[in-house]
């Protein structure tokens, strides 16, 4: 796959007039790589579709393997997990530090197999992202924890449901402990839980195995365990990445023109559009997904990304970019990762009048934004690095591509298909 190589590519961006045509959104990254964890709760063959050709797929995939399913990729966008029931279920530090999704077999192996060892996860290098809320919900589920040499060793009988209130509605602890609950003894539920599209996905793909879950898609979750043979293997469509479709949205938002951006779910991006809205994008449903219309020049307008259904933080690097270009003051505040402002001073050197402050960022946008080498943080600065491209004068070369291609479906093709001058070197 061409996306494995990207460790000293870059990607090239000249700003080129407008963009016009379709973008198809592929499945979301934070719904897929959760699938497939939960694989590992039953065995059989289970087929996923509307699966990304990205990196962290690839990772997961290798993770998976070592821990003892097959996996395999028959045709573009299909893969088939086969679960012998034949599992170590041992998660090594050279798998699991590349990926902090890896944290999502914790859930599925303790309650299946009744123990678990496993590096502490990796991932995205912004900040210290701890695993507290998991570890505290399977303790109070009946799990006992040891850290040692680096592993965390985890162990139940048979895991018990509880009354678990998160302080925080935590994405990956919502996801450990929902499929942890779905083989425990009696009911589980979990208040304050997140509410993304894709823990909607998992909770969906869990019923059809056989998983008792009500609440879905609420901040309540109460799942009643069921006997392990109770769960059966499944098909399942990955539901598409929100933030994947945000950013062709905030490409043409920057380069001006319309694109049919197919597979959006306008409901599962409600905040972010109303955002983009504010900024002077316009939308319209399709049966497909949404036709956006580029202003002739973006409104700045002030931003606090809250959890979803808030506008997620994961778009606020699309966002500063685009009031960067944006005609007036806008001001973007960061509650969730203080340290993940760094592509700021990759913006800066295109140009981008951003001041940081705590956790607040100040953007003043100016017209034109001016090319320059920068380089990729994280998945989403690196798309934004992306966009900012199209929205600068002469050349932008970004660097640390491979971030990118943790989470971007060739987002080089489908830009160039669309009319962008992209290309990657
Ligand atoms: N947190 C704790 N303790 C915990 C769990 C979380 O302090 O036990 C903190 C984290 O350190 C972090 C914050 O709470 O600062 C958010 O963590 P959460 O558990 O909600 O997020 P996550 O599961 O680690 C997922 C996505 C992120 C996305 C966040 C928020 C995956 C693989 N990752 O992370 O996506 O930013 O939810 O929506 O699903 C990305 O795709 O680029 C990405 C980083």
């Amino acid at each position: 796959m061409a996306a494995q190589v990207g460790g000293l590519a870059t990607i090239a961006v000249r700003h080129a007039g407008p963009l016009e045509g379709t973008v198809v959104v592929p499945g979301a990254k934070n719904s897929v790589l959760k699938l497939m964890a939960s694989t590992l709760l039953a065995d059989g063959v289970f087929e996923l579709t509307n699966v990304p050709d990205i990196v962290d797929v690839a990772i997961m995939s290798d993770l998976l393997s070592a821990i003892g399913l097959e996996l395999a990729r028959p045709q573009a966008g299909g893969m088939v997990v086969t679960n012998t029931g034949d599992i170590t279920p041992v998660a090594p530090y050279e798998l699991v530090e590349r990926i902090r999704a890896s944290i999502n077999v914790l859930g599925p192996l303790l309650t299946r197999f009744g123990h678990v060892r496993l590096s502490l996860p990796g991932g995205d290098d912004f900040g210290a992202r701890p695993i507290d809320m998991h570890v505290a919900g399977l303790e109070a589920m009946g799990a006992t924890f040891k850290y040692s040499h680096g592993y965390l060793e985890a162990s139940a009988d048979r895991l018990h449901g509880a009354d678990i209130t998160f302080d925080f509605p935590s994405v990956g602890a919502t996801e450990n402990l929902m499929t942890a609950a779905v083989l425990a003894e009696g009911t589980t539920r979990i208040d304050n839980a997140a509410r993304e599209p894709e823990i909607t996905d998992l909770c969906q793909f869990l019923v059809a195995m056989g998983a008792n879950i009500s609440g879905i898609g609420t901040s309540t979750l109460v799942i009643e365990g069921v006997e392990r043979d109770s769960l059966r293997p499944v098909a399942h469509d990955t539901v598409p990445d929100r933030i994947q479709a945000a950013t062709y949205i905030a490409a043409v938002a920057v380069a001006g023109g319309s694109l049919d951006v197919e597979g959006a779910r306008p409901e599962h991006m409600a905040m972010v559009l109303e955002r983009f809205g504010d900024m002077g994008v316009e939308f319209t449903d399709t049966t497909s997904g949404l036709t956006v219309v580029a202003p002739e020049r973006l409104r700045s307008i002030d931003v606090a990304p809250l959890p979803y259904p808030g506008s997620a933080p994961d778009y606020k690097p699309l966002i500063i970019t685009m009031l960067s270009v944006g005609d007036g003051v806008g001001i973007v505040t960061e509650n969730l990762y203080p340290g993940r402002f760094r592509y700021v001073e990759e913006l800066q050197r295109l140009g981008a009048d951003v001041r940081t402050s705590g956790h607040h960022a100040v953007v003043r946008g100016v017209p034109r934004l001016s090319g320059a080498p920068v380089r990729a943080h994280d998945i989403r600065a690196g798309a934004a690095m992306v966009v900012a491209g199209l929205a600068a004068e002469g050349e932008t070369t970004i660097s640390g591509v491979h971030h990118i291609d943790r989470g971007y479906d060739d987002i080089v093709g489908r830009l160039a298909a669309v009319g962008a001058d992209i290309e990657r070197r």
